[in-house]
């Protein structure tokens, strides 16, 4: 064909090569621009100036395919520093984008900006974003959703439609607030006063009948929900009255198909499921509720609700009000429920799990309580029996830096700012799930990392403690998905445990709820150069310091090699 002299011909030879090339490269680029705000939300009976993106309560939607890039410029309009994390991209060589402040970079300041880039490699299903900075994600949040590549189906059924339903959790009050005051008294914080979906807490909550979601469904159709947890403190059951689940993704990953009645996301998970309108057509309630592992510890024993309604459902007569149908709930401390469900989940087939093992770590996560330092006014201990509130992983409790993040530390080689002595055990060995003695109720203070090479293999055993109180704790890891090997309460044994590990098929995830009272096992492969935060997402437990970093080197060549920082990176 191109041995003419014919322009029609070179015409569309080169319409071919324009084809041809095109469909080679249908990822795309979505631009976003990102205002933080003060908003007036009003809620509860009572307006807030909440802090938003774009003037949206949870902020917008992201809608993206795998393979595509996002490049998203955030502007601080707020008062307070904020940074945003894109929780559950694995970004890949783009840790200056993953966002947790003093963590990748130092916070966008009030007036400031910052373009956030990065490409979804390899993840279908729902992750979300988030403020990374003190308590702001109480209400700077929101969807981000992967699809499969153009012209790639998903591993079941298309969906007649979507719905992404983020479960939040609203104080009647301005949540910096909230958390500063904690700081100040060591005390724990206030609970919240609501939970929501998409913001709306349900016609349960005072003021509330206007302020609930309506997901409207026709008869027969199935239908994909995307349920993620950005509650700020809490772990929540989640059902529909009378309707079966069958949860086909988390994470961002898909999973062996399992059917179940009822959810438990702790926050930061997100959970995908059909949902088949089989039922008469009527209206039924979608409602989310704490699952409360902590014995006595006081948490917001409401229930947030949406519709669930049928387009054919008979309109309720003039003057009557039929109410949804409502689901039982389960009890606030049902952990058997939540163990059914969370062993639950496998991969979709056989996956290959790291077997030689570079770095076997053992972390202890759990709370702590500290003595009254010498001299302080009592009105800053008023944690039980005058102590303050703290938490630690292998009794470091962690300290963010403030003059540099840790990121650009390590790359630009300033000392001082942590030390890489993160230790693979815990200093003293005890009944971890026991009686824990007073003495070990204290941990040490540090900005310590654990180093890994490109490429190691890592076998970490999350032991929750019960210094003070047990409790389930959903441990993220920044950068990473990790396989779960195994769970399981009391101690972890290996020699009895290390048999109990799925080495086929287990789920690949970003964050495990380790049990209260027991042990998650993980593996991963540390592939990703960069410093990554590991911490509790209960965001009291962070900011008590329950946290850690993982700061994993080049490899060799440009693949392996973490990216230049961006020009317009936030410096403190
Ligand atoms: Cu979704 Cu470090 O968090």
């Amino acid at each position: 064909m191109t041995n003419t002299s014919n322009p029609i011909c070179y015409l569309l030879f080169f319409l071919s090569l324009l084809l041809i090339s095109s469909s080679m490269t249908n990822a795309k680029t979505h631009y976003h621009d990102f205002v933080v705000q003060a908003t007036p939300v009003k809620r509860l009976c009572k307006t807030h100036n909440t802090i938003t993106v774009n003037g949206m309560y949870p902020g917008p939607t992201l809608e993206v395919n795998n393979g595509d890039t996002l490049v998203v410029n955030v502007m601080n309009r707020a008062q307070y520093n904020v940074t945003i994390h894109w929780h559950g991209v694995r970004q890949i060589r783009t840790g200056w984008a993953d966002g947790p402040e003093f963590v990748t970079q130092c916070p966008i300041r009030p007036g400031g900006s910052y373009t956030y880039r990065f490409t979804i490699q390899g993840q279908e299903g729902t992750l979300w974003w988030h403020a990374h900075s003190s308590w702001l994600r109480a209400t700077v949040y929101g969807a981000l959703i992967i699809r499969p590549k153009e012209g790639d189906s998903y591993p079941f059924p298309k969906p007649k439609r979507e719905t992404a339903l983020l479960l939040g959790e609203w104080w009647d009050a301005n949540p910096i607030d909230v958390v500063r005051q904690a700081t100040r008294t060591g005390a724990a914080p206030n609970v919240s006063d609501a939970y929501t979906i998409n913001g709306q807490p349900g016609d349960l909550y005072n003021c509330s009948s206007k302020d609930t979601l309506i997901v409207p469904v026709g008869s027969g159709e199935t239908n994909l929900l995307r349920v993620v947890n950005s509650a700020l403190n809490q772990e929540l059951f989640f059902k529909v009255a009378n309707h079966k689940l069958t949860v086909v993704g988390a994470d961002a990953s898909y999973v062996k198909p399992f059917t179940t009645s009822v959810l438990m996301l702790g926050p930061g998970q997100t959970t995908d499921v059909l949902i088949t309108a089989d039922q008469s057509p009527a209206r039924y309630y979608i409602a989310a509720r704490a699952y409360n592992s902590a014995q006595g510890a006081p948490f917001d024993n409401t229930t947030t609700t949406a519709i669930l309604e049928y387009k054919s459902a008979p309109c309720p007569a003039k003057g009557t009000s039929v109410k949804p149908v409502m689901p039982t709930m389960p009890a606030f401390n049902d952990t058997a429920t939540v163990t059914a469900f969370t062993t639950s989940f496998r991969s979709p087939r056989k996956v290959s799990v790291p077997t030689k093992i570079d770095h076997n770590l053992f972390f202890t996560v759990g709370l702590g309580l500290n003595r009254c330092p010498p001299g302080a006014s009592r009105s800053t201990c008023q944690g039980p029996n005058g102590t303050r509130f703290t938490a630690s992983m292998n009794n470091v409790s962690f300290v963010l830096p403030s003059n540099f993040s840790l990121l650009q530390a390590h790359q630009q080689g300033i000392p001082g700012v942590f030390t890489t002595d993160f230790p693979a055990n815990p200093p003293v060995q005890f009944d971890y799930t026991g009686n824990v003695s007073r003495s070990l109720w204290q941990p040490i203070a540090g900005t310590k990392v654990y180093r890994l090479k490109y490429g190691e293999t890592v076998q970490l055993v999350l032991q929750g403690t019960s210094i003070f109180t047990a409790e389930n704790h959903p441990i993220h890891l920044h950068g990473y998905d990790f396989y779960i090997l195994a769970e399981g309460f009391g101690n972890f044994n290996p020699s009895r445990d290390t048999g109990k590990f799925n080495l086929v098929d287990p789920p690949l995830r970003n964050t495990a709820s380790v049990p209260v009272g027991g042990w998650s096992v993980i593996r991963f492969v540390a592939d990703n150069p960069g410093v990554w935060l590991m911490h509790c997402h209960l965001d009291v437990h962070i900011t008590w310091g329950l946290a850690m970093a993982f700061l994993v080197e080049n490899g060799v060549g440009e693949l392996q090699t973490l990216e230049p920082p961006p020009k317009d990176l936030p410096l403190c």
